[in-house]
């Protein structure tokens, strides 16, 4: 139902309009009390999965909604329905920010990807934990944290701290994202000289706090071989619990659409099928290279059970969804939440 006939129709609107038509849609379902019991009934897995311990955290299965879908935390309880084991909410930044102008996010419909330049839209952490105070209980919550647009990068560890102090007592983790390519820093604050200087910092203020919370890292797929071994010794060093692999991709290298469409489009970055092999190589090497000592949260491009199921053979401990979840729509949900035979 979704592919023939939700899908078109949602896919006839701007894909920013239709981001919060459909989760007004979904709101709606969620308020009425039998339309939510069936909501949750049709989104039941037939064989749903044990309960994932990681990092001192249990997850009620392995997938979870990436950052950027649901910045602000509004759409919380309506996900829960869906079935999602974790919401990464996010990226929050101290101050709320519009983001880059409209339009920004564009559909690569016959390569099932997405474009976006969005800039970290968000209200600002202060409007989030507003809605965290009624979060549902039976859920994990990651805070994903950035810094804002405008901050200098020579202040931007102040606005990682802030963000971080802010959430840390709302959120189940934190997620340290250094990786977004539509902020404008992206090779600074993905560099090892930046992080070496923010993790500790992050990790100290964490050890700090009488109940410290995992600290993950969200990575950009667009790292070197030889940046990324710099980045998993740090993170071993410094006890970080777990890496996000990976954010979204510049390089346009993965893509058959003509290039005279995708320089109209402009720039952004590419997430969806055309980044699953990236991602997939990406968690191998860590895994490989940690010897599966340091968890990881693939996310990129994930479509199906095959997927996921080849990213947790790669070493993969949960798997997040974004563009899978808009060309695919709830029942990707459904299908990812179910007990993997590895
Ligand atoms: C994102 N993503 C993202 N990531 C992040 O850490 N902070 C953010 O604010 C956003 N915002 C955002 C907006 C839009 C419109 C998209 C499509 C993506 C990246 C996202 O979490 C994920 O890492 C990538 O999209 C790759 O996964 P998929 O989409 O291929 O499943």
């Amino acid at each position: 139902m979704y592919k023939f006939l939700v899908r078109p129709l949602f896919f006839l609107m701007s894909p920013e309009f239709a981001h919060y038509f459909a989760m007004g849609l979904l709101h709606f379902v969620h308020f009425f009390p039998p339309t939510r019991w069936l909501l949750k009934k049709i989104q039941k897995p037939n064989n749903p999965s044990e309960p994932i311990h990681l990092f001192g955290l249990t997850f009620k299965n392995r997938v979870g909604l990436a950052a950027g879908f649901d910045k602000d935390a509004r759409w919380l309880n309506s996900m829960n329905d869906l079935g999602f084991g974790c919401i990464e909410i996010g990226t929050l930044t101290p101050k709320g920010q519009t983001g880059n102008p409209k339009p920004r996010l564009f559909r690569l419909k016959n390569e099932q990807a997405l474009i976006n330049r969005m800039g970290f839209n968000n209200k600002g952490v202060h409007s989030a934990i507003e809605r965290l105070k009624n979060r549902p209980k039976d859920l994990i919550i990651g805070g994903n944290i950035g810094k804002n647009t405008d901050t200098p990068l020579e202040h931007a560890i102040e606005d990682y701290l802030y963000c971080f102090k802010q959430l840390h007592p709302y959120v189940d983790y934190i997620t340290v994202n250094v990786s977004c390519p539509n902020v404008g820093s992206l090779k600074e604050l993905s560099s090892i000289h930046f992080l070496k200087q923010l993790l500790p910092v992050v990790i100290e203020k964490n050890n700090s706090i009488d109940s410290p919370k995992p600290i993950l890292l969200k990575i950009s797929p667009e790292l070197s071989n030889i940046e990324l071994d710099d980045v998993i010794s740090l993170s071993t060093e410094l006890g970080i619990h777990g890496i996000i692999a990976t954010n979204t991709r510049t390089d346009r290298a993965c893509l058959t659409t003509p290039a005279d469409t995708l320089s109209k489009i402009g720039a952004g970055g590419i997430s969806g099928q055309p980044i699953y092999q990236k991602t997939k190589e990406t968690v191998a090497y860590i895994h490989q290279k940690t010897k599966g000592a340091l968890p990881i949260i693939a996310v990129g491009g994930v479509f199906c059970q095959k997927d996921a199921r080849e990213l947790l053979i790669a070493g993969a401990s949960l798997i997040q969804i974004y563009t899978g979840f808009i060309y695919k729509g709830p029942s990707l949900v459904k299908d990812l939440a179910i007990q993997f035979d590895l």
